[in-house]
């Protein structure tokens, strides 16, 4: 039986919508190969996932050597040495004080978690989030997340939850003309948010600091300095969710590192493990006391193969200066496409951090109408002429340009080759 039938006869099937996906037999550094022989060039690395690149052999050994002594043991039962040494190289990658860290294997997982002690050490119980924002599909994380398509059929939500609007400075919802000001504006409705659509009882505040399924919102450099400092006056925490955004993706460490703050607790995923399921939140040393021994556990968290995978993969992106090359082809690609923007009717805008690129699709840039038909046919397009792209915004008329951080000059070169032929063709049908 082909792939697709069993998926359709056996599987529970959340395949993304409106899109023929390839059959994948294998992948390499920033490419991968379906089992049709044809290969492609990965520009959404898995979601974001495969930072280092498929298949990295530094990480490969480093699992296998682990996988040869220990597969598991109970990360929360035993001591499990790759998790306390992957604990300790996260205390020295993450910003400032975040010291401790609890291991899961997903990212709804670990920002579960993250709620859970935000909750234990203030002893509030009210979150804020984004308008648009991303943060899971457990019961909890769907009912932080502001992005309704991901949210429909979900509910039952949370109660104790305000939203806030996001730094979506291309639709500003308070019309302002730059990105400044409308971090600045969409900075301050924070104080309202938190007078008018709370009880004053917020635990913390959760964001992306660089938006993902949002549709790569970007805020200007000023905002979450901003953001802060209101959250200092009111006693709120910072939980920066840096599953998406996070190991190198923007062309730092870490995205939060580009505004300057230090969040309290920091949620991680994806990029952890070059696509090894593991999962973490880190937080300052006093927070993570609030959790006494037995509080929280997870079976599979901090499994030794992906704990060994994700120092193997952190030492890859440090020592092969695959954060730089992020920022490098980042600009390279975001340079071209802004030219390209210039001639183009439906590209409304180019934004991003490193290779963390979107570009947003309009039926004219006047109305901003979004062109969501137009955003499906240049990802069909784009992959008929060999390289894979993600589409996401609440209007799903975002192109988003993940690829893994080593695609090299001339791929990416190519990439945007293809995606300007892609648009130009797509632009005819709008
Ligand atoms: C910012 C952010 N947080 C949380 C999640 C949820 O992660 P997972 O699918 O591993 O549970 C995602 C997934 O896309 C995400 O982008």
């Amino acid at each position: 039986m082909k792939t697709k039938e069993l998926y359709d006869q056996y599987m529970i099937t959340g395949m993304v919508a409106g899109f023929e996906p390839i059959e994948v037999d294998s992948a390499s550094a920033a490419t991968m190969t379906g089992l049709d022989g044809k290969t492609y060039i990965d520009c959404y690395a898995g979601i974001s996932v495969t930072n280092a690149g498929h298949n990295h052999p530094k990480i490969i050994a480093a699992a296998k050597a682990q996988m040869e002594k220990l597969v598991h043991c109970c990360t929360y039962v035993y001591y499990s040495p790759r998790a306390g040494e992957l604990a300790k190289v996260l205390a020295d990658i993450t910003p400032g004080k975040l010291q401790k860290t609890f291991f899961g294997n997903g990212g709804a997982e670990a920002i579960e978690g993250a709620l859970r002690l935000a909750r234990q050490f203030t002893g509030k119980t009210e979150f804020i989030a984004n308008m648009q924002s991303f943060h899971g599909r457990s019961n909890m994380t769907l009912s932080i997340t502001g992005n309704r398509a991901r949210k429909k059929n979900g509910g039952p939500f949370a109660s104790g939850i305000a939203f806030t609007p996001a730094p979506y400075s291309y639709r500003c919802p308070f019309g302002s003309k730059t990105d400044e000001e409308c971090a600045a504006r969409t900075a301050e409705y924070l104080r309202d948010t938190i007078r008018y659509a709370t009880s004053g009882d917020v635990a913390a505040y959760i964001a992306e600091p660089l938006m993902g399924e949002g549709g790569i919102i970007s805020p200007h450099e000023s905002y979450y300095k901003l953001v802060k400092k209101i959250l200092e006056e009111e006693g709120i925490l910072f939980i920066a969710d840096e599953v998406q955004s996070g190991f190198g993706r923007t062309g730092k460490m870490f995205a939060i590192e580009h505004f300057g703050v230090e969040p309290e607790i920091m949620t991680m995923a994806k990029g952890i493990a070059d696509g090894f399921p593991l999962s973490a939140f880190t937080v300052r040393a006093d927070i993570a006391d609030a959790f006494k021994p037995g509080d929280h556990l997870s079976t599979f968290g901090g499994n030794p193969i992906s704990c060994a995978a994700a120092i193997a993969n952190i030492d890859v992106l440090q020592n092969e200066g695959l954060v730089k090359n992020s920022e490098v082809r980042g600009n390279q690609i975001m340079t071209r496409l802004k030219k390209f923007m210039e001639k183009s009717s439906i590209v409304g805008e180019v934004r991003g951090r490193g290779l963390m690129i979107g570009i947003e699709l309009v039926k004219d840039k006047k109305s901003k109408t979004p062109a969501v038909d137009a955003a499906k046919n240049v990802r069909k397009a784009c992959r008929e002429n060999g390289v894979l792209i993600g589409v996401g915004g609440s209007f799903a008329n975002v192109l988003r340009i993940q690829p893994p951080l080593c695609i090299t000059e001339t791929q990416a070169a190519e990439v945007c080759d293809k995606l300007e032929k892609a648009i130009t063709e797509a632009e005819k049908a709008v």
